[in-house]
């Protein structure tokens, strides 16, 4: 028999892989019908939202969450029907924007671009607490927190209701690299992969993420090189330079038929604990068995402990059914010869070179070289010229 009877998939979050997507002939019926509707002109982060609800990266989520979700989410963790669920996904507007839409309305969702994305079937607007969600879900108020200034730069008023996708954002210089979750499912499928480690990242890998993401790979047979390439602070390294650092490590330094890359389209919070969460969900959704969660998972400063997310997820590992792979804080050891973690290395720190996306970023900045204990020589070649050209 060949593998494809063999392979058990995971389930998705909440039994359903949730497909939003209209059919040919509905998107002529939009198209020709949407210039009489209401029109909301979505940011990209809102449009990644749509994209990763439509595409079913978030199911089981069907639309933007109604208030009582939401409050759920933010306050208990968990949606209002008890599925665990860490980051609220709201579609937000300014006031004068609510005020002139009607609960029952389809309202046109379009694009900055002028392009018509999605439909909204609008069966609640309501207003929420900032101050109360940057709280819960960043936990901090300060708006030097990312994630934080977006909340308070957003339009008051959430909009609810289940989605249509109708258009996709383009991710035209990722055409190869783009799957939906039922794509990944399958070609996990095909490859023949019982178990499966999803790798999140908004950085180029560097030496550390090798190691962890190679270890995990020791007791699973693939890895989904998962980065997110939706909207991102602006000070890390664009996603083009990123996807082609992953291009080299990959070619140069990991079994072909092991890895295989995919873009994960959707906006970076920061919110650390609370996204390693919502990372670890989408990621189930995408097919994968295992996700990894390093030292200070989407975190940003100093605003989580290093291990905060790996505690966090913890209390929802048994609800959330995909397994988390927890790696201690790696380096590389010039004593050992090789990268390690506390847990393998006998040395002081004296020996250690601590590597992190925010260290690669400085060095680069400053004109500074990677050395080979850090980055891969064909990594940091494409990094330096990548960031050059963009400059
Ligand atoms: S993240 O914001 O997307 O989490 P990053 O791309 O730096 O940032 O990290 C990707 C994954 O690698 C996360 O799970 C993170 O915890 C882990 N990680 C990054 N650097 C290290 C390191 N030096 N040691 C252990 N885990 C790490």
């Amino acid at each position: 028999m060949s593998n494809q009877t063999s392979i058990q998939t995971i389930e998705p979050h909440g039994g359903i892989l949730i497909n939003r997507e209209v059919s040919t002939q509905q998107r002529q019926h939009w198209l020709e019908t949407a210039e009489a509707l209401p029109k909301v002109t979505l940011n990209t982060w809102s449009l990644s939202d749509l994209e990763l609800i439509g595409i079913g990266g978030f199911s089981p989520l069907t639309g933007f969450m109604g208030e009582k979700d939401y409050l759920n989410v933010i306050e208990k963790v968990h949606l209002d029907n008890g599925l665990v669920w860490s980051i609220p996904i709201t579609l937000p507007v300014t006031q004068t924007e609510a005020d002139a839409l009607d609960i029952g309305q389809n309202i046109a969702l379009y694009g900055e671009d002028n392009v018509l994305y999605g439909i909204l079937e609008l069966t609640e607007k309501y207003t929420y607490n900032k101050e109360k969600e940057a709280r819960l879900v960043y936990g901090t108020t300060e708006e030097a927190h990312p994630g934080v200034k977006k909340v308070f730069e957003k339009g008051d008023v959430y909009l609810a209701g289940p989605i249509h996708l109708i258009h996709r954002p383009k991710h035209d210089a990722f055409t190869d690299f783009h799957y939906d979750p039922s794509e990944t499912r399958q070609l996990f499928q095909d490859l023949g992969w019982n178990t499966v480690v999803g790798f999140q990242t908004r950085n180029p890998v560097h030496r550390a993420h090798e190691y962890i993401q190679k270890s995990a790979l020791e007791i699973v047979d693939g890895l989904l090189l998962n980065p997110l390439v939706g909207e991102t602070k602006s000070d890390d390294i664009p996603a083009d330079v990123r996807m082609e650092s992953y291009q080299v490590i990959l070619k140069n330094y990991y079994p072909e038929d092991r890895a295989r890359l995919v873009i994960y389209p959707a906006a970076m919070r920061y919110a650390g604990p609370r996204e390693a969460v919502l990372h670890a969900t989408v990621r189930k959704n995408y097919g994968c068995t295992h996700f990894i969660v390093g030292r200070d998972h989407a975190g940003v400063g100093d605003y989580y402990g290093t291990y905060e997310a790996q505690e966090f997820i913890s209390q929802f590992e048994a609800e959330l059914g995909i397994q988390i792979l927890k790696f201690e804080h790696a380096f590389y050891c010039k004593a050992c010869g090789n990268m390690a973690t506390a847990k393998t290395c006998p040395h002081d720190s004296s020996h250690h070179l601590h590597l992190s996306g925010t260290k690669v970023r400085e060095k680069l900045r400053n004109g500074e070289p990677l050395p080979k204990e850090f980055s891969r020589p064909e990594v940091a070649e494409v990094l330096i010229r990548g960031l050059r050209e963009s400059k």
